[in-house]
């Protein structure tokens, strides 16, 4: 690549991660969308879901707050109910517009509990069509499973792989790749399992990221923090979240990666914060480090919209919350007990597809 195509992706990469912001995740397909509006007792209906982008990406002052936001193929083609396209809308208020490319999973033949990421067919074509839409970074996610026998290596190579043909691909287009290997909070797995398998999933990656030539000064990667299963008794504390997840990238995370974010993953958003909020307070790390959340920033959203036109500002006002507790935290200076939303009730839904 020439120096020019990597200073614009460094750029780039510099707006996302700036300090004291971090980034929104609402690249639901238009399937999980379905899941989130659900919650709100609405049908799973074009109008409706614009009617939740639209309430996102309007919150007064979440520019203060949130860098960029990922949307998904209709999103991205999408408007306001005035007709303005949302890429342009975001780009206008400084915060970069993003677009999830991978199609989702399937299963691996030979390899039971574990997928691959489908989406690489024409994606250079995509590309190029979501760049003219405004999409300065791009996400695909892998999805790594922690059960007795696996993640194989096999399962992991292959996402690696695929991840790098995608990252090399949306560097060639002017675009920051967003890589994600999520491993999957949901289990019984302990924090020690999680950490062991985070690092194998991190080094086969950018082993591979490299073989492929990515840049990876102009990429960002997208993981979970390291903690115990969802159904594992032991619940880590932030302070072991933050141990595990910063040793576990010192090991497997090359220093010239561009930023690194994490998903929210079913964790609670209060817990999302916190967790990020103990990682932050050990100090400066070799890259720029922030959240990439989708349901813990969009919970709380659909718990005060209710899917009520007059609930609006009051859920725009919960959205603008959310981003400022994090980004507080993204400084390490979040601190739970005056949070407002600590004790109200938070579920984690599904993972999106
Ligand atoms: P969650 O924060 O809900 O895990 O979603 C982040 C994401 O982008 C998953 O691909």
């Amino acid at each position: 690549m020439v120096l020019r195509e990597i200073q614009d992706l460094k750029h780039t990469v510099s707006q996302l991660m700036h300090s004291g912001k971090g980034i929104l995740a609402a690249d639901e397909s238009d399937k999980t969308a379905g899941k989130r509006l659900a919650m709100v007792d609405l049908p799973n209906e074009p109008d409706h879901r614009r009617a939740f982008r639209e309430l996102l990406f309007t919150a007064p002052d979440i520019e203060e707050y949130i860098s960029g936001v990922i949307l998904y193929d209709s999103s991205i083609k999408n408007t306001t109910t005035d007709g303005v396209p949302f890429p342009d809308l975001l780009a206008a208020r400084g915060i970069v517009p993003g677009i999830k490319v991978d199609m989702g999973i399937r299963d691996l033949p030979g390899f039971p509990g574990e997928t691959v990421t489908k989406g690489l067919d024409a994606l250079d074509e995509r590309f190029a069509e979501y760049y003219k839409l405004g999409a300065r970074f791009a996400k695909w996610r892998a999805v790594v499973t922690i059960g007795e026998e696996i993640p194989t290596d096999a399962a992991l190579r292959i996402n690696a792989v695929t991840l790098a043909e995608y990252a090399a691909l949306a560097q060639a287009s002017g675009i920051v790749p967003v890589v994600e290997p999520e491993v999957l909070f949901q289990g019984d797995h302990s924090i020690v399992r999680a950490e062991e398998v985070t690092i194998r999933t991190l080094q086969i990656l950018f082993d591979t990221l490299r073989t492929y030539r990515v840049d990876l000064s102009g990429t960002i990667l997208k993981t979970s923090m390291v903690l115990a299963g969802d159904s594992n008794t032991a619940v880590s504390s932030p302070e072991e979240v933050a141990g595990a997840t910063l040793r576990t990238l010192h090991l497997s995370v090359p220093h010239d990666v561009g930023g690194i974010v994490f998903l929210s993953g079913g964790q609670t958003p209060v817990r999302a914060t916190e967790n990020l909020n103990a990682i932050a307070k050990l100090g400066s790390q070799p890259w720029p480090i922030s959240s990439s959340y989708s349901r813990a920033l969009e919970e709380p959203v659909l718990v005060a919209w209710q899917g009520k036109d007059d609930n609006i500002p009051l859920a725009q006002k919960a959205l603008l919350y959310r981003a400022k507790m994090n980004g507080l935290a993204q400084q390490g200076k979040y601190e739970a007990k005056r949070d407002k939303q600590r004790d109200k009730k938070n579920i984690a839904t599904d993972s999106q597809d």
